[in-house]
């Protein structure tokens, strides 16, 4: 392991990926030095995929090509402070993507499919599109495709496309995928595709006429290979009425299926029988019906794919062999009803271990059930294998994007306990004054016979002493029997407790010593953990550790040869108390699922310079907030009811264009789109018919079916 000699400019040096070396704490700094489970508990190995590492000055560094792949490494907090003095030192959160890791990443996937081929003999070939909703960011597009420049230069990599082209999932997203399509690129060969093919693009989402028209305006373009993905009964009679594929031309039809797997991650609910997406057995049966009686058999004959989605991030790949087995028995059941087929799209879900485990396989294991399973159906079957298209997004992305924040301590909770009690009423650390009720008195000389009782073999029982204390603390105040400095005493000797048992734990274990102490201890500390505040918006820049409770990799971006004194909890700069992130991962020692809350940080002086990172935020963080799909901020109006019932409009705020919503995810866009019309005006123009629309489709009035 190691990278090779060949370094980036002024790049500290590489103790993660070179072998640990000693660790010695950082002159004039207060913390201890970090012990075997110091840094190395934040689990670089388990997450990082080779991109991240703790280095020689204590900080992390980044490597995009990944390790021992020949590229160069360079500080995260150097690259942020580059990043800033970029945008004149504009202040707050700053979300770091590196575009190479992308590539990185999808060249992986490729390369799994490709021995996974080998190994059972598949004589299918695999296609890796992007599902553009994982990520907007046109850089990592381009360098995906094969189109940036400067061409990537990975010396393992090679310098053409890393995939086979896009999926997208509405309007917006289809102009934005043919924008990027058109771009010249400096090696056109399609390196992942083989060959001199046609990128692959594979539309899905809720389509109108509109959508429909252009999709086979794109195709007519020669832009790409385009599958129109027919995901419910209504659209299956829109397409029949709108589409006119050419018998071997670039547009072709696709269904998408609705599985009977079901898996139990965040995303399970979608899955199964029950889900909203695609066509049930009865449904496709119907579909297959209507295209082979519509038309002159055009229709029928471009019917090639099969397509299927149970939602993201698979934790059990158990659930992915058997969703592959259904899909490939009903692929197979296109085909003996004479639909010509020839692609399976197994959508995206593979998952990706943020750190805390779940995830019961690896890419490897991924690529080898896809093609074992379909291989296995379609000799039964006496079939042809099938092309495959994996659409992953989570995968290929999720570790490209670091969100670096500034980081303070937050004086509401963290020192109270400790040196700073000139800032309590009274001096409350030295001596209680009680001036008031017996059962006051007795209420704090209980707690610091607790206190005084904290040891090794007490932890549980004193934190569960002074839970108790500070809750009839409370009562008793709220009773009139307490007054405000005895209250406050009441607290502090709670902060007293909980600082010595983490105390008592750091030095019983390593890395802020949690993992020594039983659940019910590290439940109670985590809950109670102090406040770190974080200059970001945990809403729009990780709303899945609000949504979903998804726990990300956080790490501090220096001093890592220090241990990390302290557990907190991480609050955002919002003012919303749901604005904070309880959990994070990070554990290196197998434990991950027992990872109690918050995130380890040392601690912070006032006016230090500390900068928190929140790994592997690459895939749909930045998106969902404002830019799903790239359906851009809805219309809205402001309404008052007067007494008779009428409705005023006070105020109509506009919802977004096409145009707007690429222009908020980049705004080159624009610039390729008026590229894309001087070299195809016919594209230019349809194109440019829909920029100005609105970015939902017009669902409803589709026809009726027949
Ligand atoms: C149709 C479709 N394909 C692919 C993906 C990407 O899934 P993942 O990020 O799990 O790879 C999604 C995500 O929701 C999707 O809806």
């Amino acid at each position: 392991m190691g990278l090779p000699a060949r370094s980036a400019r002024g790049a500290p040096g590489r103790a993660g990926w070179a072998g640990r070396t000693g660790r010695a704490g950082r002159a004039g700094r207060a913390g201890r030095a970090a012990g075997a489970a110091g840094a190395a508990g934040f689990g670089f190995e388990r997450w990082g995929g080779g991109f991240f590492c703790e280095n020689a000055a204590g900080g992390v560094s980044v490597a995009p090509e990944g390790e021992g792949r020949g590229g160069g490494a360079a500080d995260l907090c150097r690259v942020a402070a580059e990043a800033r003095r970029g945008a004149e030192g504009w202040g707050g959160p700053l979300l770091l993507t590196f575009p190479q890791i992308a590539a990185a990443r999808a060249r992986a996937l490729r390369g799994s499919f490709a021995s996974a081929a080998a190994r059972y003999g598949y004589a299918g070939r695999h296609f890796a599109v992007f599902p553009l909703k994982a990520s907007h960011d046109r850089p990592t597009l381009l360098h995906l495709l094969g189109k940036a420049a400067p061409a990537p230069t990975s010396a393992e990599g090679g310098s053409g496309a890393a995939i086979s082209g896009l999926e997208v999932g509405s309007k917006a997203e289809l102009v934005a995928a043919a924008a990027l399509l058109s771009r010249e690129s400096g090696h056109p060969e399609s390196e992942a595709g083989g060959g001199q093919m046609l990128p692959l693009l594979v539309c899905n989402g809720a389509k109108d006429a509109d959508y429909l028209d252009l999709a086979a305006r794109v195709a007519d373009s020669g832009l790409a290979e385009v599958f129109v993905v027919l995901e419910s009964l209504e659209e299956v009679t829109l397409g029949a009425t709108h589409l006119r594929p050419k018998p071997g031309g670039a547009l072709r039809l696709g269904l998408r299926a609705r599985l009977d797997t079901f898996h139990a991650g965040h995303f399970g609910a979608t899955s199964g029988p029950r889900s909203q997406f695609g066509l049930g057995p009865a449904e496709i049966w119907r579909s297959l019906e209507i295209l082979r009686r519509r038309g002159s058999g055009e229709l029928f004959g471009s019917l090639r794919m099969l397509h299927f989605h149970i939602g993201s991030s698979v934790p059990d790949i158990r659930v992915v062999k058997r969703a592959l087995r259904e899909a490939a028995c009903l692929y197979a059941e296109c085909c003996h009803a004479g639909a010509p087929m020839g692609w399976l799209d197994v959508g995206g879900g593979l998952g990706v271990d943020f750190g805390g485990g779940g995830v019961n396989y690896d890419v490897d294991n991924y690529a080898n059930d896809v093609v074992a399973a379909v291989q296995d159906i379609c000799r039964r079957k006496g079939l042809t294998p099938p092309a495959l298209i994996t659409e992953s997004g989570t995968a290929v992305v999720a570790h490209s994007s670091v969100l670096v924040a500034p980081a303070h301590a937050h004086r509401s909770a963290m020192g109270v306990a400790d040196d700073d009690e000139s800032a309590l009423p009274g001096g409350l650390g030295s001596e209680i004054v009680a001036r008031s009720s017996g059962e006051a008195d007795f209420l704090l000389g209980t707690f610091e016979e607790v206190l005084r009782d904290v040891s090794p073999g007490r932890m549980r029982e004193s934190l569960t002493d002074a839970l108790q204390l500070r809750s009839e603390a409370s009562s008793l105040f709220a009773l009139g029997a307490m007054t405000l400095e005895q209250r406050a005493a009441a607290d502090v000797h709670f902060q007293r407790i909980l600082e010595r048992v983490r105390e008592l734990g750091a030095s019983a274990g390593g890395g802020g010593g949690l993992e020594a102490m039983s659940p019910e201890v590290a439940e109670i500390l985590g809950a109670e953990a102090p406040f770190m505040t974080l200059e970001l918006s945990v809403f729009q820049s990780a709303i899945d550790a609000w949504g979903l409770g998804q726990r990300f990799p956080v790490v501090p971006l220096q001093r890592l040869r220090e241990e990390p004194e302290i557990w907190a909890r991480l609050a955002d700069v919002t003012c919303d108390s749901d604005g904070r992130m309880c959990s994070s991962v990070g554990w290196s020692a197998g434990r991950a699922e027992d990872c109690p809350r918050g995130a380890r940080v040392h601690r912070v002086a006032p006016g230090e310079d500390y900068q928190v990172g929140i790994f592997m935020v690459g895939a749909y963080q930045r998106a969902m907030g404002s830019a799903h799909n790239l359906f851009g901020r809805p219309l809205s109006a402001s309404v008052a009811v007067d007494e008779a019932g009428c409705p005023t409009i006070l105020e109509v705020r506009g919802g977004a264009s096409v145009e707007e919503a690429l222009a908020a995810a980049s705004s080159a866009y624009s610039g390729d789109l008026d590229a894309l019309t001087r070299r195809d005006p016919a594209l230019g123009a349809a194109l440019g018919g829909i920029r100005a629309a609105s970015t939902y489709p017009t669902l409803g009035g589709r026809g009726t079916l027949t």
